[in-house]
């Protein structure tokens, strides 16, 4: 680490750990997984963190309740200690934040997923969400976190994603000099569909990131557009050499450093029992070649135009029915959303139309699994021949950076050409364009009959680079940054 231990307030709405009942009525902690969480691991491990995140169960709110939202004490799964401190929202108030604003508005705005002929409608209901539902949610983190503020004047406070856009001017507003930053997770719009919102709320959203002293994306391309979208929208004055916007004469530094994952953790995965378990089961039923995609029931991912692809392929390629298969290991994604129980429903759709048009003899061109199994997820990386990445839009990727590091048989990565991974790790992927199905059912091909020697050398490539900057590089890079932007200690 740069620097010694930290005091960090790590501000997130889904947290590291989440309360259940056991069989026999006790209370358990469950620690989380999930992509954010994961990364965040290694700050609790080398610092001193209370992490603030949203009361999500039943038992979360009791204990909530009981403590009368002061932090409860925990421990990592390395044994590392933090403080956990849950904030209960009103249930309307977390519906209209959660299913309304952060996934169906600004998920699908930052990830470009509007048919803008028909929607959204931005109505009374979407001004009552945002007013009633994420600013009164991000009301409450901002007061969770200025109480710890005064608890601890000297930490840092590290917001996450896209459900705190406003809270950090509202703790700025209590504690003008705390060290303020936010890592965003998902991609940055260009201005002009930021314009989709009306002005109040696009305006909030930009303001209210600029109230941070440090605001972090995974590619230079959101950093770029969120640069020009703080002038256009917010008027910040924007610096472009030194990458930072001002703003009341305030300056916050916008900063691109990818994330990514721990290496050794995928080391230690790869041979553990349940994954060689389900590895035998994969390896025992594969076809000839396999194409695969892990991914979240999520329309940024863009599944339904993958297996239209696919389809595309098969229709080409008669000489392949039987020998090549696609493998889909799919986890349910915010189904209390009308957009994704659609989109779920239009994946399966689209397999079925795909399988009864190719499948025979005991041959399934798709292999549909919906279910949450990590250690099947890590199994099927050992085995594909084809990795397929085709997000519309998505701010990283982890897949693209996991999947090659345990590959056992020379796999090439399609990645879409939208998905943060492809700045870093491009040069040694087949790059596709997502809305061009005929290009990816000809880049299938390019993948299967890619010379041994070429597959070889694309994954040593990828494997190198993801070593290299793994996820400690990450939380170095940003806690550098941190120390150049960070106010002095108060005396
Ligand atoms: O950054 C996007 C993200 O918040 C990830 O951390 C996570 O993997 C994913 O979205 C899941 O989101 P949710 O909390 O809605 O399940």
């Amino acid at each position: 680490m740069a620097a010694g231990r930290r005091n960090l307030i790590v501000v997130s709405n889904r947290g590291p750990a989440s309360f259940a009942r056991g069989p026999t009525g006790e209370r358990i902690a469950r620690r989380g997984g999930g992509g954010l969480v994961t990364a965040l691991r290694s700050l609790v491990t080398h610092h001193d963190v209370t992490w603030i995140a949203s009361a999500m169960t039943d038992e979360d709110r009791v204990v909530a309740a009981e403590t009368a939202g002061e932090p409860v004490e925990e421990v990592a799964r390395d044994g590392s200690p933090y403080r956990l401190r849950l904030v209960a929202h009103d249930e309307a108030a977390y519906d209209w934040f959660y299913n309304v604003v952060s996934n169906p508005t600004l998920w699908f705005l930052q990830h470009y997923l509007w048919d803008l002929k028909a929607t959204p409608d931005v109505d009374h209901a979407l001004h009552t969400a945002w007013d009633d539902g994420y600013v009164a949610v991000n009301r409450a983190f901002a007061d969770a976190v200025a109480e710890e503020l005064e608890a601890g004047p000297d930490a840092a406070v590290f917001f996450h994603d896209y459900h705190l856009y406003v809270a950090p001017r509202l703790v700025r507003e209590a504690h003008p000099d705390a060290t303020l930053l936010h890592f965003v997770h998902i991609p940055w719009a260009q201005p002009d569909y930021w314009r989709v919102l009306p002005e109040r709320i696009r305006v909030a959203i930009h303001d209210g990131l600029l109230a941070n002293d440090l605001v972090g994306f995974h590619t230079d391309r959101w950093r770029r557009n969120f640069l020009d979208c703080a002038e256009a929208i917010a008027g910040a004055d924007c610096d472009r050499e030194g990458s930072f916007a001002w703003v009341g004469g305030r300056p916050t530094l916008v900063a691109a450093h990818p994330i990514s994952v721990d290496p050794h953790e995928f080391d230690e995965l790869a041979s553990s029992v349940e994954v060689l378990r389900s590895q035998r089961e994969i390896a025992a039923g594969r076809p000839e070649k396999l194409l695969l995609r892990v991914d979240r029931t999520d329309p940024s991912k863009n599944i339904v135009r993958g297996f239209r692809a696919f389809d595309l392929y098969l229709e080409a390629h008669p000489e392949m029915h039987g020998r090549v298969g696609m493998l889909a290991l799919l986890d349910p994604s915010r189904q209390d959303i009308p957009e994704y129980a659609e989109y779920l429903g239009a994946i399966q759709r689209a397999a079925r139309t795909v399988n009864a048009r190719f499948q025979r003899d005991g041959w399934l061109p798709i292999d549909l699994r919906i279910g949450d199994d990590f250690p099947q997820s890590v199994a099927a990386y050992k085995e594909y021949d084809v990795l397929l990445v085709n997000a519309v839009f998505d701010g990283m990727n982890l897949v693209a950076k996991e999947a090659p590091l345990v590959n056992e048989r020379d796999g090439v990565l399609m990645l879409s050409e939208n998905a943060g991974a492809h700045e870093e790790l491009g040069e040694w992927a087949l790059a596709v364009n997502p809305f061009d199905v005929a290009g990816q059912a000809e880049a299938i091909h390019e993948a299967l009959e890619m010379p041994p020697g070429e597959r070889r050398r694309r994954l040593d490539g990828l494997r190198a680079h993801v070593r290299e900057h793994d996820l400690g590089h990450w939380v170095e890079a940003i806690l550098a940054d941190l120390d150049r932007v960070a106010a002095p200690a108060p005396r």
